[in-house]
């Protein structure tokens, strides 16, 4: 796809503004994490300032990573497999030299952090807790170093741990995204709220893999991989909807969001703001389009607001 002349920009509908946690945002919808950059590798593509609500950096660790060797991206029916492996140059770095680049834009930037241990994640909370940073997104998918590579998300005690480490240590809200590979994803989000975290996003990606039938080798370089995209999106707003009624903390629905109707379902469910991460990788532009198709569905309803929708699915 070309660029866009982007003197064409949509400009911010009111009706679309949030407020997530503290966090005054343009409209409901935040570029997911590891599918945007760090946003402005999109810049000709969509206006950062007035039609992306806000963004999640690309995943940082305390050190900076390669990521995985190999394959790292596969296409399923329906959806993407990945297994990027967290690359990127590591947090210090990061506010040293990438984030003063970022802060030019008007849109609020949440850090993605991974970690290998508790004291890992409170490290990169701490470092990660400057201007410049909206909120703070705690990816409990990654494998724990101290619990032999299970990865954070999968143990309520561990997940409601790490919370309350990184509360302790920063003043920006803490977003815990939650894993959906886990039997109780409710169990999982009381977690978050029992540790003192002011939100949770879901879902990050299923667990799935795919093989090489020629080679009779697994077709992603680190076997298993995270599948997203609209294969996903049946379970995330099952999830979604559930958490909504286990837990009093707002919500960030995603998984498989290609089009306003599908935000709107997330909404419905329970969500109080929601994640675009896949559609993007099709379409560059596709945030400004579900914004704009969320704005018709407030003119078409008459909505004072979309915040009217969250939680309005009825039985
Ligand atoms: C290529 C790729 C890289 C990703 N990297 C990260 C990451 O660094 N941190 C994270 O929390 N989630 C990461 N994710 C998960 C997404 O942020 C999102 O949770 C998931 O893809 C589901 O949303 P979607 O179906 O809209 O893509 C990644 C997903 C993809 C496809």
């Amino acid at each position: 796809m070309s660029e866009r002349d982007l003197n064409n920009t949509v400009m911010p509908n009111p009706k679309l503004a949030v407020n997530y946690c503290g966090i005054a945002m343009k409209n409901p919808i935040i570029a997911a994490s590891g599918t945007f950059g760090n946003g402005p590798e999109y810049k000709g593509y969509i206006d950062l300032s007035n039609e992306v609500g806000a963004i999640s950096v690309k995943g940082l660790t305390p050190k900076g990573r390669h990521g995985n060797p190999g394959t790292r991206i596969a296409e399923t029916p329906s959806g993407v497999l990945n297994c990027i492996g967290l690359e990127n140059p590591g947090a210090e770095h990061f506010v040293g030299h990438v984030l003063p680049g970022l802060m030019k834009y008007d849109v609020p930037l949440l850090a993605n952090v991974s970690a290998g241990s508790v004291a890992e994640f409170a490290w990169m909370a701490e470092t990660l807790s400057v201007d410049g940073i909206a909120g703070i997104e705690v990816n409990v998918s990654c494998p724990n170093v101290e619990c032999e590579g299970m990865a954070f998300g999968v143990d309520p005690k561990v997940v409601e741990e790490v919370t309350k480490a990184v509360r302790k240590v920063t003043n920006k809200p803490v977003i815990v995204k939650l894993s959906p590979n886990v039997t109780d994803i409710v169990e999982i989000a009381k977690a978050v709220e029992a540790g003192g975290g002011n939100g949770v996003s879901l879902i990050n990606t299923l667990l799935g893999m795919a093989i090489d039938i020629h080679r009779r080798k697994p077709l992603l370089g680190n076997t298993y991989g995270g599948l997203s995209g609209p294969a996903v999106k049946p379970v995330a707003l099952r999830m979604v909807h559930q958490v909504y009624k286990g837990v009093n903390i707002p919500i960030i629905g995603l998984g498989g969001i290609m089009t306003g109707t599908d935000a709107i379902e997330f909404m419905m469910a329970g969500a109080s703001a929601v994640q675009v991460g896949t559609a993007t990788m099709v379409n560059p532009n596709a945030i400004s389009t579900i914004a704009k198709q969320m704005a018709d569905y407030v003119e078409q309803y008459n909505l004072n607001s979309i915040t009217d929708i969250v939680g309005a699915v009825h039985q």
